[in-house]
């Protein structure tokens, strides 16, 4: 069996031009989908999945999200002595162990390869998670662990994939797919946002990654790629044109593409309506407004 996947990567770095004004002064991995921070969908994510060491790729101006993963002494004693536990139980979710984060800088946005690289000192020999805050999916079994759960058997470098309509396929790394054994998917090579006519298939590769401390090795190997950064698509497609062990994971679960106005606003209203305590009220309100 592979050595286990405690460790994960989140890029947040970013500069969330897609959400400015609002991104100006708050990381967009702050912006809330009902009441919960993009950040949040992730962590309670990966720590469904067995994540015990969460590392955090930020950049300047990201301050609040090291306050949000804080204890916050003042607001929990109000809530203690008000006896509103429910809220205390929430703000706690919240609260990470100073021994289990870790916060690295990316000083120039060079690309979500670069970004992964800044923290390799942290991942020293093991295998990591790599998970992108954007893609916020909703699934009976945390995606994370569907993927751990595949990484245990068959080990190597996995990535998740989801079929993607032709004239979306160029915001994506996209494969090159060879054979499929259940929901595994032995891949050939990636491309990062292809041409539609480059494009090798259908199936786009979403932010969540297992990948092993080769990746590093590749990623430090680089040129620029696409867009002029260092994509992690490049060092894993790397791997796989030397015919190592690549794999895409074929997942179950409703995708919801946070990086794009559009798809943040689905998601806030398809979460809505998933939430016992609003639900009715914010159905009716949508009815009566469409
Ligand atoms: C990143 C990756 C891309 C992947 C996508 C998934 O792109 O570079 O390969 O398909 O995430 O959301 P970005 O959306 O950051 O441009």
């Amino acid at each position: 069996m592979p050595q286990k996947v405690k460790k994960a990567i989140f890029p947040v770095a970013g500069l969330g031009t897609r959400f400015l004004p609002a991104t100006k002064a708050i990381p967009k991995e702050i912006l809330t989908l009902v009441d919960q921070p993009l950040i949040q969908y992730s962590m309670d994510e990966a720590r469904e999945s067995g994540i015990e060491e969460f590392i955090f790729v930020t950049s300047r101006g990201k301050g609040s999200l090291e306050d949000y993963f804080d204890r916050s002494p003042t607001l929990e004693n109000h809530l203690k002595k008000q006896g509103k536990l429910d809220l205390l139980k929430l703000t706690e979710r919240a609260t990470l162990d100073s021994g289990s984060i870790a916060y690295v800088r990316q000083h120039d946005p060079l690309g979500l390869g670069d970004a992964v690289y800044c923290a390799k000192n942290l991942i020293k020999d093991e295998p990591f998670a790599v998970i992108l805050t954007d893609d916020v999916i909703v699934s009976k079994k945390p995606v994370m662990k569907q993927m751990i759960e595949a990484y245990n058997t068959i080990g190597g470098e996995m990535v998740a994939l989801m079929n993607i309509p032709t004239e979306e396929i160029s915001n994506y790394g996209v494969i090159e797919p060879g054979e499929q054994k259940g929901s595994t998917v032995a891949i050939k090579s990636m491309i990062e946002k292809p041409s539609v006519a480059e494009s090798p298939s259908s199936l786009a590769v979403i932010g969540r990654y297992i990948l092993t401390p080769k990746i590093m090795t590749n990623i430090a190997q680089l040129s620029k790629g696409t867009h002029g950064e260092i994509q992690l698509t490049d060092a894993i497609n790397h791997e796989a044109m030397m015919g190592s062990n690549v794999n895409g994971f074929i997942f179950e679960g409703h995708r919801h593409d946070c990086g794009s106005k559009i798809g943040y606003l689905k998601a806030t209203v398809s979460l809505a309506l998933t939430r016992p305590d609003i639900k009715n009220e914010f159905k009716e309100f949508l009815n009566s407004i469409v």
